[in-house]
This record gives structure tokens, sequence and C-alpha cells, in this order.
């Protein structure tokens, strides 16, 4: 049994090694391939394979079309927007995510997030607290959650908004629920985006939504780039001098934002989120193991393409 390592942002070193350790306790074969520069080099490692463990590295029609002995992609972490679900389902391959693995770390960097732009991206200008503050949280999941936990923690008013989320769920979080989006980007200081990349997401926050921020707002996304309208964004920032925008997931016209917008933009230059060596071992030890749990028993407990 080959297992393949994909990671072109790659995992910390202890995680690579207990990924190892696992399968070579149960006889697998891993193979690493990181930092590559090109997709084919994904096309050409995964030929052999009978497991893949990826993070967001891309799964294409064209990888599933050269993973010929390909029966499982865990994607160690929780978006999966990464992999063509429907050419693995016609390949028969299932998918697997590892949902709350890496969400500690996603929910720290927001916290730092707003403290960075509310103290000027650390530059010596005067700048505020975030206690006393109210942030408004889009989306209630496994990271949403734990935002909530520190920021309240930190003195911070949260609201929520998910509408896959109930009331009492919400309220049971720490957050209060709201049940108007408009509402909470028009009573929040900050906004943290955890929302995922679906077409109804995509393009989602854009100007109407960002401009209806209180004086001196900051926008946070740890989520996903393409659920920002950037045209709409750079509209914002233009058409209101207070507001902010930061973010791990770098927008495509971030060099424009930044000549016009400087130090009220921040873009880290990869997605850092669940770039600590915590969440690199949470995630692709988990990754490991429910890969071992399919192989032994037909496990798919976190299949995510059962009905695609
Ligand atoms: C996720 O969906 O789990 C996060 O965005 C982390 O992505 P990464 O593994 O590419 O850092």
């Amino acid at each position: 049994m080959k297992i393949l390592l994909a990671t072109q942002k790659p995992f910390a070193a202890e995680a690579v090694a207990g990924i190892k350790k696992i399968f070579t306790e149960k006889g697998y074969e891993t193979a690493v391939l990181e930092k590559y520069s090109d997709n084919s080099e994904l096309t050409g490692a995964v030929s052999d394979a009978d497991a893949i463990i990826i993070r967001s590295d891309k799964m294409t029609p064209e990888v599933f079309d050269a993973a010929k002995k390909l029966k499982i992609v865990v994607r160690a972490g929780a978006g999966y927007d990464n992999v063509d679900l429907c050419a693995a389902t016609a390949h028969n391959v299932v998918v697997m995510n590892t949902p709350g693995q890496n969400s500690n770390a996603v929910a720290e960097l927001a916290i730092a997030f707003m403290i960075f732009m509310s103290r000027n991206q650390f530059t010596p200008a005067a700048g505020s607290e975030i206690e006393g503050k109210k942030l408004g949280i889009q989306a209630f999941g496994n990271v949403g959650c734990l935002v909530c936990e520190k920021a309240k923690a930190l003195g911070m008013q949260v609201v929520a908004d998910d509408p896959f989320v109930c009331a009492d769920k919400i309220s049971e979080g720490g957050a209060i629920p709201i049940t108007s989006l408009e509402d909470m980007y028009s009573s929040c200081d900050f906004i943290s985006l955890h929302i995922p990349a679906t077409p109804q997401t995509v393009k989602s926050i854009g100007y109407d939504l960002i401009t209806r921020m209180p004086k001196n707002g900051v926008l946070v996304n740890t989520a996903r780039k393409e659920i920002i309208d950037e045209d709409g964004l750079e509209k914002a920032l233009e058409s209101r001098p207070d507001l902010k925008y930061i973010t791990d997931v770098m927008p495509d016209n971030y060099e424009e934002l930044k000549a016009k917008f400087g130090l009220r933009v921040f873009a880290t230059p990869k997605k850092m989120g669940a770039q600590t060596k915590e969440a690199n071992v949470n995630a692709g030890l988990a990754a490991a193991h429910q890969i071992v749990n399919f192989f032994e028993s037909g496990c798919t407990k976190f299949q995510v393409n059962k009905n695609k």
C-alpha cells in the first residue's frame, strides 16, 4: 500500500514523522511531495498511490485521471473546495476532511489579526484596544466558535450569524445570535469570516456589506479568498477611508490595494491560519488514522462526497 503525502505548503517535521510512523507500523509505504511548483508534479506523484493526504493542494480532474490506484483522499483540514468532488466520485474515490483539527490555530490567527490592525500593524501611531468592541462572526462552525470563546475572554461583545446553526447552539457557544447579516455588519467593529467557498458564498462579501460597518471597522478574512468580491472591497476601502481589511488569503488585487491603502490592508504571503506545529500534527495524524481505519475496517466517517 502506498500513501502519498502531498503538501505544497509543508507540514511541520513532527507531523510528517508522525504520519510516517503510523503508516510504517501498518506496513504501508509513505512518499512525500512538498513545495512543488506545478500541479503536474502532483499528477506524476499520485499515479501509483492508493491514498493521498493533502492540504490546499489542488485535486483536479487531471489528477484523478492520473491516479489509477487511488481509493481515498484525505484533506488534512476543514475546507475541501480544492478537491473536485465530482471527479473523485466518478473515479470511485472517497474524499474526507479532518474537521476541527486545525481550528484553534485559525481562531488564534483571527484574534491576532484584530489586534494587529487595531495597533496599526505595530507602527508607532496610537492604536486602539479590542476590549469592549463588538465582534460579528460570520459562520459559527468549529473555528467561529473558538474565535467567540477567545474574543469573549478578551472582553469583546460577540454576535454571530450562521444560517446552518440554530440560535440555541449559537447562544450555547457564547455568542448572541443575529438574524440578519446586514444588521451584523452595521453594528460590529470587527467582522471575522468563517464561511466556506461554495457557489452560494463566492463573491458574497462586497461593497454593500462592507460599507455597512461602523467607523473604523475591520474585516478579518481567514476563510477563503473567493468569498470576497475584490472589486467591491476596493471600492469600499476607497469610499470609506476609515475601514481596514486583513487576510491570510491574499487577494488577486493585493498589490493595488497595498499601493492605494497602505497600512489599512494586510495579507500574508501564504495561507497562514492552520500553519502551526500543533495544527499540522493534529490534522496530519488524524488524516493518517482515517486512512488506516478506511483500509482496515471500511470506516467512512468524515466522507464528504457520499451523495455526490
Ligand atoms: C482549512 O480549510 O483547513 C484551512 O484553510 C487550512 O488550509 P491549509 O491546510 O492549506 O493551511
